[in-house]
């Protein structure tokens, strides 16, 4: 079958790995099933696994991709929750320590089928293009957790996006807002600055500029070059929430003393359940709120796609088509 897959990964220069050709049709495990894909959502975390980091040497060649909305076996409509765990694990599926995410230890979503537990599929609401379903699993889900469950935020409160126009970002300056709460946004980059305005912050600053108050909590996943920042603009008592560290995992400065005399939390965020991915698509609902997609491409021009990210040129999700 037609797939876009890594075949070696580099640090230094992702895309020499990527492959777009043909792999052989997935395994499809007891208790597992087979979902034909329409349209896959690229995340950082492509680029990542092109770069070596969460995709062992051994698992190569390794199909990419971790979302994706398509047709199951039935001809249903469907998304597909990107996390694998121990079908013995019982609680929240992101504390499974055995957990993986599609395209890091069972191939992943860019390609014609994907195999996945018959327990992942969430059906596609209606109201949702198979594009734009395809950009909730990953991304959309992750701000969902961040800012809803992890951040406990209640409508009225006030938190800062760090960068505007990632996926992750996009998703948490739309959901915030629909939400009730005050938003302010960052970027390096002034057009970005003014598309975050437009989606729903309430003001938006250069990266590392003073706020006008102190926010309720930060919504992290640039990681060092706006981790300072992040801290100095909590109140006391303020919340950190993590779930990337795009710009790098050691930040010059961990500022401990702040942390302890402002009696900051600072609180790690991965994925999100597959029922947080039932409300986040009922929230969606509810609101009338759509993710943001920046390109559709064909699926044959993943490679563009990803080089767009890597260039740092996108805003909201770049989404792959079959
Ligand atoms: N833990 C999880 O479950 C989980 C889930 C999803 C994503 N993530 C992680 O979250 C991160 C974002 O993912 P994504 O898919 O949204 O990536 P993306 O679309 O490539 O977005 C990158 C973001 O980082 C900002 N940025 C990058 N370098 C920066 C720098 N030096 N200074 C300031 N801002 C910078 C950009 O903001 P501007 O261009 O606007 O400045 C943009 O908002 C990745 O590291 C990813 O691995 C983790």
């Amino acid at each position: 079958m037609f797939a876009v897959y890594a075949e070696s990964c580099s640090a230094d220069d992702p895309l020499a790995g990527l492959v777009v050709g043909e792999r052989p049709d997935p395994e499809v495990p007891a208790d597992w099933t087979t979902v034909e894909v329409k349209a896959a959502s690229l995340n950082h975390h492509d680029l990542w696994s092109l770069r070596g980091v969460g995709l062992r040497e051994d698992a190569l060649p390794m199909i990419l991709g971790c979302d994706a909305a398509g047709r199951d076996e039935d001809g249903n409509e469907v998304l597909v929750h990107a996390v694998i765990g121990d079908p013995a694990w019982r609680g929240d599926e992101t504390e499974d320590p055995r957990r993986s995410l599609l395209s890091e230890r069972y191939q992943g979503t860019f390609a014609d089928r994907v195999a996945v537990p018959r327990s992942n599929l969430v059906p596609k609401p209606a109201s949702l293009s198979f594009e734009q379903a395809a950009c909730l699993p990953t991304a959309w889900l992750t701000a969902y957790r961040m800012l809803f469950v992890q951040g406990d935020l209640k409508p009225g409160q006030s938190v800062l996006v760090q960068g505007a126009g990632g996926g992750v970002s996009t998703a948490l300056i739309t959901l915030a807002r629909a939400g009730g709460l005050q938003v302010l946004a960052t970027s390096r980059d002034e057009a970005k600055r003014a598309r975050a305005l437009e989606i729903g912050a309430h003001q938006v600053f250069e990266s590392g500029a003073r706020l006008p108050a102190r926010v309720d909590a930060v919504m992290e996943t640039v990681g060092a070059a706006t981790w300072s920042h992040s801290l100095r603009s909590l109140r006391p008592g303020g919340t950190v929430v993590i779930s990337g560290a795009t710009s790098g995992a050691n930040p010059e400065l961990t500022e401990l003393n702040r942390i302890f005399f402002l009696q900051l939390r600072v609180v790690g965020s991965t994925m999100g359940t597959r029922d947080e991915l039932a409300r986040l698509v009922s929230f969606l609902d509810a609101t009338g709120t759509e993710p943001l997609i920046d390109r559709v491409l064909p699926m044959t021009e993943a490679r563009a796609g990803l080089a767009a990210m890597q260039a740092g040129e996108l805003f909201g999700k770049v989404v792959f088509t079959r």
